[in-house]
């Protein structure tokens, strides 16, 4: 399945599609290069998870943990050098923990990612187009993507 968002804006709403369907536990790891729009989605599965702060990129920092319906952590990986470092994060808490966990640049960490996750990878069109690919694995991510897709189509 993919998705092409003409704007952040729609972008923003397909990320709030998948956060309102988010439960404790949840991986969502994001694959594209800068500016594809990562951040963007990000926000907006905040929005679906209530969270009420901004959400930024982490510029130094690579972990930020936000407070909604279901606690977020928003990872960043673009500044990881090796992926020894995550285990000097300590990452089983935020990939399996009672938190939903969104992570920039996750296929830097893919084996360590639990066997049931949502993969998206963003591609750059041009200045106001992105495609966002779904790659779900298990059934339940299977089934979000569905619903999520669902509801992108009825909206259009
Ligand atoms: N359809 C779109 N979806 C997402 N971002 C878009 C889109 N069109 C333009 N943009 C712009 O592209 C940039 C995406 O930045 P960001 O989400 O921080 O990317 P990343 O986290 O992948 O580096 C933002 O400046 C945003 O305004
Ligand atoms: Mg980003």
């Amino acid at each position: 399945m993919e998705i092409i968002t003409n704007s952040p804006e729609e972008t923003r709403k397909l990320g709030e599609e998948i956060g309102q369907r988010l439960e404790e536990g949840d991986v969502v790891s994001l694959t594209g290069e800068l500016g594809s729009g990562k951040t963007c989605l990000t926000q907006g599965i905040g929005i679906g998870l209530g969270i009420t702060e901004v959400i930024r990129s982490p510029s130094f920092i690579i972990v930020n943990q936000h407070h909604g319906r279901v606690p977020l952590y928003h990872i960043d990986l673009y500044r990881l050098e090796d992926s020894s470092q995550i285990y000097e994060l300590g990452y089983e808490e935020y990939l399996y923990g009672k938190s939903a966990c969104v992570i920039e640049w996750g296929e830097r960490i893919e084996p360590l990612l639990p066997p049931e996750h949502l993969s998206l990878s963003f591609t750059w069109l041009d200045e106001t187009r992105r495609k966002i690919q779904f790659f779900p694995s298990g059934n339940r991510f299977q089934d979000l993507a569905d619903a999520v897709s669902q509801s992108c189509r009825l909206a259009r």
